[in-house]
């Protein structure tokens, strides 16, 4: 089969490289950047990216490849610490900047790029990074560049080695789509016949083999990529799967018997909830530290998954969920209620309760939040939301209530428009809609007395608030 390799050097957009390409029907699998060359050749890829990355290429311990992927002949795409990494090996300069560069930059291109055909003189593209190419190897064209970043795309089409400093996966790179389409298409050859749905009867077939006679677990949360990776396991193995649900105690009100809804009854999964709510609290009490939150979560989720996994006999595989499984999920009958779900972090409500986490501060905002839930759906902009939810502050503020004064939380409502998550947006819902959220919330939950609405965007905030 056609296909596209990308070497992860630890990019936060390694995800999105392999989502775009696949988006333009080209297939394409990610493999660690240590790959050898013989790995890679065994694929016998049309193309190989290598990702960005948070390193520099003068760390001591920066990721290199396998140095003959140069001499390959295949056609290979630098893509930020990728280009660096192409520049530093192959006889060029990098600069260490003394800041890293994080957002828009105006990129100019040059005429005669084979990368860049097509496209205007002067366009939008995001840039994150701490180095930047001082000097072209010889060889290399410099095809591009802005204000701020000469060598901005640098090309040897002789020896097929193209290479970006901006990310053309990343949504507000404009054009950033046709830039790897001219990579697949025009350099690599590949003819984008690819579909996700034509790699379900063969993905099935894999699995049944692969775990013939084993039982197979699954940790599930309930979002789009566990319900999509279990879903498909489930087709091909049945009850061999076993999906373990924990009930962290830090879910939103209905979470829990959703999954029995879906999974149990109209999937008819081997489905065990491990209700460890109560240690969780536990764990959490006096943690106000939202990263020391994330590390007890985390270390009391694995405690009760292998606990739980370990009472399951002769069980020698885990599924893993990934991205991009919507287009997949919809072919496998999810409803899309599962499907169209806002992301929900790991650690739950827990890094939305500011400060310390106890059962009386959760209930309150489990009970705010079902109402701002409803309300949006109700009025038809729950779809048109990445993340809709409440956060419960540390603060207390004056309020009246009929005759009397009160002394309450404050609670903030956040509903932001994103394309990946990694910059959003604070939505622009009407005001009427916040009216009904803000009066409901107040006279519906006790201990909240006033509410605010948060209108900052990612960046420079985050979307969670801790
Ligand atoms: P931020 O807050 O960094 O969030 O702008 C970006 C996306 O990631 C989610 N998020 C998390 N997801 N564990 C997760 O599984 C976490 O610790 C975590 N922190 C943030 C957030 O909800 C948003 O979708």
């Amino acid at each position: 089969m056609e296909q596209i390799l990308i070497l992860d050097f630890g990019s936060q957009y390694t995800q999105l490289i392999a989502r775009r390409l696949r988006n333009l029907g080209v297939y394409c699998e990610i493999l660690p950047f240590h790959s050898s060359a013989e790995e890679i050749l065994k694929r016998a890829p049309r193309g190989i990216i290598l990702s960005g990355g948070p390193s520099s290429v003068y760390d001591k311990k920066a990721p290199k490849p396998d140095f003959s992927i140069f001499n390959l002949g295949i056609p290979l795409l630098g893509i930020c610490y990728g280009m660096q990494l192409m520049a530093h090996e192959l006889g060029g300069k990098v600069r260490k900047a003394g800041k890293r560069e994080y957002g828009l930059g105006r990129l100019k291109i040059r005429p005669g790029s084979k990368l860049l055909a097509g496209l205007p003189a002067e366009f939008n593209v995001w840039l994150s990074h701490g180095d930047e190419v001082k000097t072209l190897p010889r060889g290399f064209a410099l095809k591009a560049g802005t204000k701020e970043i000469a060598a901005g795309a640098m090309e040897s089409p002789g020896e097929k080695l193209y290479a970006v400093q901006f990310h053309p996966e990343v949504h507000h790179t404009e054009h950033g789509s046709r830039i790897l389409a001219n990579f697949a298409g025009n350099i690599c050859g590949c003819r984008n016949k690819w579909s996700p749905v034509s790699f379900l009867p063969g993905a099935l077939a894999e699995i049944k083999k692969t775990t013939s006679g084993a039982e197979v677990v699954c940790a599930l949360s309930g979002g789009v990529d566990s319900s999509v990776a279990a879903v498909m396991v489930h087709r091909a193995v049945g009850k061999r799967l076993h999906c373990i649900f924990v009930d962290t105690g830090l879910l939103r009100h209905g979470d829990r018997e959703r999954m029995k809804d879906v999974f149990s009854r109209k999937f008819g999964f081997n489905l065990t909830i491990a209700d460890a709510s109560k240690l969780f609290l536990s764990r959490l009490a006096g943690v106000s530290d939202p990263e020391k939150k994330r590390k007890v979560i985390g270390h009391a989720f694995i405690e009760i998954f292998e606990k739980e996994a370990k009472k399951i006999k002769n069980a020698r595989f885990l599924v893993q969920g990934t991205l991009y499984p919507d287009v997949i999920g919809r072919s496998l009958k999810i409803p899309e209620a599962v499907l169209m779900q806002h992301p929900f972090p790991g650690p739950g409500l827990a890094i939305r309760v500011l400060g310390a986490v106890t059962a009386g501060r959760l209930e309150i905002l489990r009970a705010a939040d079902s109402i701002m839930r409803a309300e949006i759906e109700a009025a038809g902009w729950y779809g048109r939301i990445w993340q809709a939810f409440c956060v419960l502050l540390p603060i207390k503020t004056v309020g009246v209530m009929g005759d009397e004064r009160s002394y309450e939380n404050v609670l903030a409502l956040r509903c932001v428009g994103s394309v990946d998550g990694m910059t959003a947006d604070w939505s622009k819902i009407p005001h009427e809609l916040l009216q009904k959220i803000s009066s409901r919330i107040i006279s519906e939950v006790r201990g909240v007395n006033r509410v605010v609405y948060d209108i900052t965007s990612k960046p420079p905030a985050t979307i969670e608030w801790e």
